[in-house]
């Protein structure tokens, strides 16, 4: 299958023209139209033949990216709509692979937008060419000389912010593969005077601004630089900032570019230190100082900034400044001194600093071409790019503007020389006869300027060479009398009347009508300019720098090698650098790029058409279409032309056998397009009139509808057929499937319509024949019924008189019982523990059995006590005997009864046959001791206490000494009485004792103990086993006691918390002893 391949032209989708030679009818109107209509559409490309014009669209497009660049390589010029990219990519093709070097002229005036296109020309060749570690290294020191060059070279005019400020050719070198080795770069002449003064909204050149801005304050300190603009008088202050300009990023760039391009850092160092010299320099000043002998003498002002710059450069301060003193002039072994007076210094100190820029800018260029240079010897092929500063017409013009208006007129000479050459070229290569057009040519103004005997450059230097007093007066009377019949020069004072009356032409001026325009020129400066002197005195003192970078910029200061001759004009060095250019563009494929502003104003969508109607009319561009058409505006190889024309003729349509030039052949007979319209070239068809191929391109886009129509018709006509044909099929199918199913569906319908009737009949049998078996059945079972009742009848009336009397009575016994059997048995299992404090008991499962389960529970209980009593030892069982005993008397009356459960009851407290120092007390008694105890006895007098050791036996009761153990006092039980103490919590209690006996002469005892609750019951008990008497224990909060003769009454006070938790005892006076009972 052939391969789909889609042909894209220039002349698809064009807005207006994309080729000027289209343009019909061709008139400024028509062409300045076409230029607006395609940059109102972001057309800023459109080509005359092979030429680029450029319109500055003053912001960004998006239209050089990657994608950009890829869609333009490898692609025919016409192929795709009109850019730079199409240009570069056929001037690298033709180097590359027809091995022909190329040039590629960028004109147009300053801020047109030639070096954005030099730069934009260089990246696509820089995108497209070989890769690798090498080669990008060479790319990258060739596109990174750009902004060190800029930084120097360029400054921000009224016309463009960022303009060069010298002519820039530079050769980039190729392999024979198309991979860059290197470059050369040439420069022309720097407008210099802008290093010490600047028109009004210019400003310097970018570096010194972007040094102050961008500068570290180390390195400011070491430049001895301040970073205020204000400081320095060669620097305009007016628009020091640019907008949109970062001068201190920018500053980074450079340093960067610098180190890529390859410059040592102390390289690097130097020219900053220069460029800090030349700020410098513009702030010395002078002021005058007569002499006696009345001769001018200047002095300087302020000699720290003098000072500063010999330490900056390594200059005697001394000699430096006697050459801004002193002019010596040498002359066949003559030296003859001067005093310069102020204006003197004042020019000598800027004809120094311009130098000095001038000389720097030249080293630089020279260094950076060592960097980029080639490294190989082999054949190079070369594609050279020229961004020239562009025609200038300022309201005071100088020598700069005229050097770089006649560069201008050389460029346009050569433009027109080459574009004529190669449209001819191309006729005789194709074979067609010339036929010869009308433009203007230059040459005559070239003549005017540059010619060697009359020109205006050889008068200049002839008026500068000549002894006597020069002056540009003088030189300007000379040119009026030379030149003043010149068709192109104009003067107020040549003899030629027609200017006499020209009030526009002021007397100090001239004017000359360049091909771009006219332009007068101030005739002020001309001739210093041109001589560029610097007086020696200053380049010796530059020559003794200990600056090395200095010193050889200067190399004519050296005395040793010192030249009498005058060193060759500024002018008649541009004019032969332009010749040497010119040969060397001669040599070279030209490519052209003419770049056009569309408005004063440096901004996007403006189009000035007055002002690009200028710029029309002096690049010649209305010439260049005539040139290109002359003869034959459009041109196109026979292949093209037939793929993009063949389906006009049915013979070529849609295949063509034989050579394209046949097939064209044919088609244009077939059109019948007249014979004169065109010619056949070698390779080439070659159509007269643009008309022509516009009927062409017209017959081709309704050939193509009806293409579209045809082609719509027949692609309809198939997909309603195929359409048509697979619903035909579909149909079939469908109807089949459908009758399937409904035949399906009947038959099922039938079927179960059958099934139901049939299920109704034998229903209905089955029903009728159950009817039948069931009456038959219930009559069996009725007579059974019947049997049944009578036989039971039978019996039961036989056999009542065994039954009533016993069975009820029985049947009941026997459930009874066993309910109890299970009763008991599920009794076993559930039996609680034998702790008698256990409270569990299962629950009862009958009612009637409520008083048995009560009672069952009573007798396991006392069951369990029992086997827990029996446990106990006779000791044991005497203890619980006391216990219960003191139970009896004091459960809920004294409240300190439930403190004493708990403790067991030991009696003899105090082991006194264990003691020796109660061996006395011992000896002294022979009874068993049933208590052994300290307690207090409580002084009736006072209500203190004293400790007394407490002993009871089977009959008496003793009270002895703690300490001593001595018997204080012995009371026979049978004297015992009574006992009292309070219902509370405390341990008082009071002994009384039997009226008239013995003991009873002191009065009754009162004492406190802890274990009182002991001590009581033992008392009791063993009084009622001695004596058989009960002993009176009485429990009153208030009782009496025999307190000698009288009776105290003891009170029970509760509630004083004094003395904490310890009950506390009081005299209150002689009846009442109060005890106070937390
Ligand atoms: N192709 C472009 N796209 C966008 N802006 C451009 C283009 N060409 C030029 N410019 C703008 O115009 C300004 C001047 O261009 P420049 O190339 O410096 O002019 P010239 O070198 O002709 O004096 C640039 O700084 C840039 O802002
Ligand atoms: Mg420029």
């Amino acid at each position: 299958m052939a391969k789909m391949e889609v042909k894209t032209s220039l002349l698809d989708n064009m807005i207006g023209v994309g080729d000027m030679v289209l343009l019909e009818p061709l008139n400024e109107e028509t062409f300045i139209n076409n230029l607006k209509k395609r940059f109102d559409h972001n057309e800023i490309y459109t080509y005359i033949g092979s030429v680029v014009i450029s319109v500055n669209p003053y912001r960004s497009l998006p239209i050089y990216s990657p994608e950009k660049v890829e869609d333009y390589r490898n692609r025919n010029f016409y192929e795709l709509s009109p850019h730079i990219f199409a240009l570069s990519d056929e001037a690298y093709r033709s180097l590359r692979d027809q091995d022909k070097d190329q040039c590629i002229l960028i004109t147009g005036e300053s801020g047109a937008g030639k070096t954005e296109a030099s730069k934009l020309v260089m990246s696509y060749v820089a995108a497209v060419c070989g890769k690798g570690a090498e080669v990008n290294q060479v790319k990258e020191q060739l596109l990174q000389s750009n902004p060190v060059l800029e930084a120097f070279g360029n400054a921000k005019t009224v016309r463009n912010d960022n303009s060069s400020r010298f002519g820039k050719y530079m050769d980039i070198e190729f392999d024979f593969k198309g991979d860059p080795l290197g470059g050369v770069i040439s420069n022309y002449l720097l407008e210099k005077s802008r290093v010490v003064k600047q028109p009004r909204g210019e400003r310097n050149f970018h570096v010194f601004y972007q040094l102050l801005s961008g500068a570290s304050e180390e390195l400011l300190n070491k430049l001895k630089l301040e970073r205020d603009f204000s400081r320095y008088n060669y620097l305009s202050l007016d628009s020091a900032k640019v907008n949109g300009v970062d001068d201190a990023a920018n500053f980074r760039t450079v340093r960067n570019a610098m180190q890529i391009v390859g410059f040592m850092d102390h390289e690097a160092e130097s020219v900053l230190e220069v460029v800090a010299a030349v700020l410098k320099l513009g702030n010395i000043e002078f002021k005058p100082e007569s002499r006696v002998n009345g001769l001018d003498e200047s002095k300087i002002k302020d000699k720290n900034e003098l000072k500063e710059i010999c330490e900056l450069t390594g200059i005697d301060q001394s000699v430096l400044e006697r050459a801004f003193s002193f002019r010596t002039v040498e002359a066949k072994q003559e030296k003859v001194s001067t005093t310069l007076n102020v204006a003197q210094a004042y020019y000598a100190r800027d004809a120094l600093a311009k130098n000095l820029y001038s000389r720097l800018f030249s080293w630089l260029v020279n260094r950076i071409n060592e960097s980029i240079k080639a490294q190989t010897k082999v054949r190079k092929k070369v594609m050279g790019v020229l961004d020239i500063y562009g025609f200038e017409i300022f309201e005071d013009n100088s020598f700069e503007q005229f050097i770089i208006n006649y560069c201008n007129e050389k460029l346009q000479q050569i433009f027109i020389e080459l574009t004529l050459k190669e449209e001819q070229e191309e006729y005789i290569r194709e074979d067609i006869e010339w036929t010869h057009i009308d433009y203007f040519n230059n040459a005559i103004i070239c003549d005017l300027i540059e010619n060697n005997t009359n020109g205006i450059l050889a008068m200049l230097d002839e008026e500068c060479l000549r002894p006597g007093t020069v002056t540009d007066e003088t030189f300007l009377e000379k040119l009026n009398q030379v030149c003043a019949t010149h068709q192109h020069f104009e003067s107020r004072m040549s003899k030629c009347s027609r200017f006499l009356n020209d009030t526009s032409l002021p007397h100090s001026c001239f004017r000359i009508q360049h091909y771009a325009g006219k332009v007068l020129y101030q005739v002020e400066g001309f001739v210093d300019k041109n001589n560029d002197l610097l007086y020696r005195d200053l380049s010796q003192a530059m020559w003794k720098a200990g600056h090395t970078l200095i010193k050889s910029l200067f190399p004519e200061g050296n005395p040793a090698k010192i030249n009498l001759k005058r060193p060759p004009t500024a002018g008649s060095q541009f004019k032969a650098s332009v010749a040497t250019l010119m040969k060397n563009l001669q040599t070279k494929n030209p490519n052209y790029i003419r770049c056009i502003k569309p408005n004063d104003k440096k901004a996007a969508h403006i189009f000035n058409e007055a002002l690009v109607c200028h710029q029309i009319r002096y690049l010649g561009l209305l010439e260049n279409v005539r040139v290109r058409r002359a003869g034959y505006a459009f041109r196109q190889a026979y292949e093209p032309c037939l793929e993009r024309y063949k389906m006009l003729c049915k013979q070529t349509w849609p295949h063509w056998k034989g050579p394209a030039r046949a097939g064209v052949e044919v088609l244009f007979n077939e059109l019948e397009i007249p014979v004169e319209e065109y010619s056949f070239g070698r390779s080439k068809i070659f159509i007269r009139n643009p008309r022509t191929l516009f009927k062409l391109e017209d017959l081709r886009k309704q050939r193509l509808e009806d293409l579209a129509t045809l082609i719509q018709k027949i692609y309809r006509g198939w997909k309603c057929r195929t359409h048509f044909l697979l619903m035909r099929k579909s149909q079939i199918v469908i109807a089949a499937w459908y009758r399937r199913y409904a035949q399906q569906k009947r038959y099922q319908q039938i079927k179960s319509s059958a099934l139901v009737i049939q299920s109704y009949i034998r229903g209905w049998k089955a029903r009728k024949i159950l009817r039948e078996l069931k009456h038959q059945k219930r009559c069996e079972e009725a007579a059974t019924t019947i049997a049944a009742y009578w036989h039971g009848t039978q019996v039961r009336r036989e056999y009542r008189k065994f039954f009533r009397a016993n069975a009820g009575k029985k049947i009941y016994e026997f459930t009874i019982q066993r309910i109890m059997q299970k009763y008991f048995l599920e009794m076993k299992n559930k039996m609680p523990s034998l702790s008698p404090i256990d409270k569990n008991w299962p629950s009862r499962p009958y009612l009637f059995l409520d008083s048995t389960h009560k009672e069952l529970k009573r007798i396991f209980h006392l069951w369990r006590c029992k086997k827990y009593r029996d446990q106990f030892t006779d000791q044991q069982k005497l203890i619980y005997e006391e216990k219960l005993e003191a139970s009896e008397l004091f459960k809920d009356k004294k409240a300190l009864y439930p403190s004493s459960v708990g403790q067991p009851f030991q009696g003899a407290y105090l082991e006194i046959n264990k003691n020796p120092k109660y061996k006395k007390l011992q000896d002294a008694i022979e009874e068993k001791i049933i208590i052994a105890e300290v307690v207090n006895k409580i002084n009736r007098a006072n209500g203190k206490s004293t400790s007394r050791i407490f002993l009871l036996t089977n009959n008496n009761l003793l009270l002895a000494d703690q300490k001593s153990g001595q018997i204080k006092s012995e009371v026979p039980l049978v004297d015992v009485t009574k006992v009292s103490m309070s219902s509370q919590n405390d341990g008082f209690f009071a002994i009384h004792l039997k009226e008239g006996s013995e003991a009873a002469s002191k009065g009754d005892f009162l004492f406190s103990s802890d274990h009182l609750i002991e001590m009581a019951t033992k008392l009791y008990r063993t009084t009622l086993s001695q004596t058989k008497q009960k002993l009176n224990i009485e429990i009153s909060d208030e009782f009496l006691v025999q307190f000698r003769q009288d009776k105290v009454c003891v009170k029970f006070i509760q509630g004083n918390q004094k003395n904490g938790s310890v009950p506390t005892c009081k005299r209150k006076n002689n009846r009442l002893l109060e005890v106070a009972v937390p």
